[in-house]
């Protein structure tokens, strides 16, 4: 896309920070110090004229693309008819359409039934409040390394305390955080399911525990795919304790990894599955999907919200879904992924390329480490990657209870030739990063 002055905003990036740092608390943090202009598909362009490939897509939403032409076009027609009723008051097709979809491609056994809301963190709230009427307990176990949102109840969940957690006193619980098995962590299956052994034992009737709450692949935790005998042996225990089991795809899902949802690879079915992110195309939309008699335990008027499920946030994903069916996104998402990981070997054989650590993930939800001479985990050569990928027109982004874990969460549709050009931007990189030392 050519440079366009007339769209241009009339601010450059250094002014947008001067008024930014005044106006904006300083907790919303930003990644990048640059201004978005406007984007289309892969590639963004920022107020000062800079053009980038994308490889953060709005941390996983985009899906499909920035400004995808079928959801445009969806919410452009949505647009001319109404854009808010509030779906408690007065509903609407839009919201249907979308429930219908997820009660026909969700993973969850039995008939399923959905309710829509307007961030992921919403819906964790909605399964955590589902979980407890269904079950009547209130315990919950979740799993070192996990991020579920930043309100109070699902920062309970998150299974880190910097920088989420930090001064904000009791949160609402019980919450347990058990050992997460992948090859990651080097916890095995056996040792995951002893810690929850002895939290019965020791610290928790499994009669009070609700739910167990559990992304399939952490996004935030570095891209670490869970053992898929553990998410078997999950669906287990909670059969056997009338728990509920809650998976957290509100990054891993909408194909990212090959398969619509990530708890797919293991062949296990959720109660809930929570969703967020790619389900919108870039419009603010989540939902939770689950077993009707879970999905029905709260009462009339029990769940809901002004703007939850908005007809434009959900034309956009009507759009999401048509584009993930017809330009067959699972099939190029096991594609990217086997491209990345071809890229990421490459990178290890180059000059500088001893900065490259193990790669993770699975599909096209794909990351690699940066390490050390040493071999320990690296952030500061991760940092230094990533303004130096910025600069020449690449954005990254870091991930992992060591922030040295590169996330590559482009869009799914990213044209493969924009992939070899970030591929080689990265490349020609390597040699002053590795200059870096902790
Ligand atoms: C796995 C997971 N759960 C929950 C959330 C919270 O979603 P939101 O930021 O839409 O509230 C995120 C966001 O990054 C996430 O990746």
């Amino acid at each position: 896309m050519p440079r366009d002055d007339a769209n241009k905003s009339a601010d450059d990036n250094a002014v947008l920070r001067d008024r930014q740092t005044g106006s904006v608390a300083e907790g919303v943090r930003n990644l990048h110090p640059v201004y978005l202009d406007r984007a289309l598909n892969a590639e963004a362009w920022d107020v000062d004229g800079n053009r980038f490939i994308d490889f953060i897509g709005g941390i996983g939403v985009l899906t499909v693309g920035h400004r995808n032409p079928l959801v445009m076009e969806r919410v452009a027609k949505q647009c001319e008819r109404f854009t808010h009723s509030c779906f408690n008051a007065l509903p609407h097709e839009p919201y249907v359409a979308v429930t219908d979809w997820l009660a026909t491609n969700c993973p969850i056994e039995g008939p399923a039934k959905s309710m829509l809301t307007n961030s992921g963190a919403e819906a964790m709230e909605n399964a955590l409040k589902l979980a407890r009427a269904f079950t009547g307990r209130t315990g919950v176990i979740a799993f070192d390394g996990a991020f579920h949102g930043r309100t109070l109840a699902t920062l309970a969940l998150t299974g880190k305390t910097k920088p989420y957690k930090t001064g904000l006193g009791p949160l609402p619980g019980p919450v347990w955080h058990l050992p997460y098995p992948c090859p990651e962590t080097g916890v095995s299956v056996g040792d995951a399911m002893a810690a929850i052994d002895k939290l019965f034992a020791v610290s928790a009737d499994p009669a009070s525990v609700g739910a167990i709450v559990i992304e399939p692949v952490q996004g935030e935790g570095g891209f670490r795919a869970c053992d898929a005998a553990f998410l078997v042996e999950l669906r287990r225990l909670c059969d056997e304790n009338g728990m509920v089991l809650i998976a957290d795809e509100i990054q891993s899902g909408f194909g990212r990894t090959g398969k619509m949802f990530a708890i797919e690879h293991a062949g296990v079915a959720p109660d809930i599955l929570v969703m967020g992110k790619g389900i919108g195309g870039g419009f603010p939309l989540a939902a939770i999907t689950g077993a009707k008699d879970v999905m029905d335990a709260l009462a009339p008027g029990g769940l809901g919200g002004t703007y939850s499920g908005n007809p434009v946030a959900c034309a956009a994903a009507t759009g999401v879904f048509d584009v993930l069916e017809d330009e067959n996104i699972l099939s190029r998402a096991k594609q990217l992924g086997e491209k990345y990981a071809t890229h990421i070997a490459w990178l290890r054989d180059l000059p500088g390329g001893q900065v490259i650590g193990n790669m993770r993930g699975i599909g096209a939800m794909r990351a690699f480490e940066m390490i050390a001479d040493d071999g320990k985990p690296s952030p500061k050569r991760l940092q230094s990657l990533l303004q130096l990928a910025r600069a020449s027109g690449l954005l990254l982004m870091p991930s992992g209870e060591h922030a040295n874990v590169v996330r590559l969460l482009a869009p799914l549709t990213i044209p493969f030739d924009q992939v070899d050009e970030a591929f080689a931007i990265i490349a020609k990189l390597l040699p002053k990063v590795a200059q870096v030392t902790e």
